[in-house]
């Protein structure tokens, strides 16, 4: 999962372009949209109209994950989209006895289901993905729980900016509590500087005190700011598609081979 309770630093591009790399090395990869902002389902060129089953149907108990897996344009990539219904879930589950574990319920489901599933475009969804990227809100909410019920691991992208180790300890904690009461083997995945400046001396100097706190957990590769980032979305593209020659293209690349090195060492261990 991709979480920081900050907003705008940067999940959102980061699932989409972490998404569409790992794809592109060929392992099948699902994006999960669990913000009612429903970016991620932008980002990757889903529309309105394309959302008829989606995370809040699966949260309410009314479709399977599989159901609601709908194919990108991307080879290898698919996604549970989201839309804006998904604000209302939170306090329409307040009664439901497994709250926190509906999307760990759904995603053990949908692996013990053996069978390819056919999607509702008549393309075949993969019975197993090598990763599942889930595209968190900025805030702490039921949705947010339920991610972080379900994950393996938390990856966290930081902006360098004044307050990032502020916001980061909060969410150091939170993850400290989820996993005395609800998933015991949750992990910090990583953290990945993101919007990096190389003309701003406060970014280097966020970069280095977040290295020096959190040491090997930082990822090596950082992301630089770069216009064609944030231009991308509004085309309904993954910026590797957009431009794959720009810094910001290169550099989530770079993240997602570190990725795979990093999952490889953390499996085997
Ligand atoms: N490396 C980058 N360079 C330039 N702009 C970027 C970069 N990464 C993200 N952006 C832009 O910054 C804005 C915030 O990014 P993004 O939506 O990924 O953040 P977020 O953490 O998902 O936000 P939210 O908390 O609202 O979900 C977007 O407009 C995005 O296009
Ligand atoms: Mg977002």
């Amino acid at each position: 999962m991709v979480a920081n309770q900050k907003g705008g630093v940067g999940k959102t591009t980061t699932a989409i372009n972490l998404g569409t790399a790992l794809a592109a090395v060929g392992e099948p990869t699902l994006v999960i949209d669990i913000d009612p902002q429903g970016n991620a389902s932008t980002g990757l060129g889903v529309p309105q109209s394309a959302r008829t089953i989606t995370i809040y149907d699966v949260l309410m108990g009314e479709a399977s994950l599989a159901e609601a897996i709908v194919p990108t344009r991307i080879p290898n990539l698919s996604l549970v989209p989201a839309t804006v219904d998904l604000s209302g879930a939170e306090l329409e589950l307040i009664d439901r006895p497994r709250r926190n574990f509906i999307l760990k319920d759904a995603l053990a489901e949908y692996s013990a289901d053996g069978s390819s599933v056919h999607g509702r475009t008549g393309e075949d969804a993969p019975t197993r993905f090598s990763y599942v990227l889930i595209d968190c809100p900025p805030s702490l909410t039921l949705l947010t729980i339920n991610a972080m019920a379900a994950a393996d691991a938390v990856m966290v992208p930081l902006q360098c900016e004044f307050f990032a180790l502020e916001g980061l300890s909060q969410l150091l904690k939170t993850i400290e509590r989820v996993r005395a009461s609800l998933n015991p083997s949750l992990d910090i995945q990583g953290i990945v500087l993101t919007m990096f400046d190389k003309r701003n001396k406060l970014s280097d100097q966020v970069a280095a005190d977040v290295r020096q706190n959190m040491g090997e957990k930082v990822y090596s590769t950082v992301i630089p700011r770069n216009v064609r980032m944030s231009e991308a979305p509004s085309h309904g593209v993954p910026a590797l598609v957009y431009d794959l020659r720009c810094p910001g293209s290169q550099a989530y690349i770079k993240l997602a081979g570190e990725l795979i090195q990093r999952e490889r060492s953390r499996l085997a261990a």
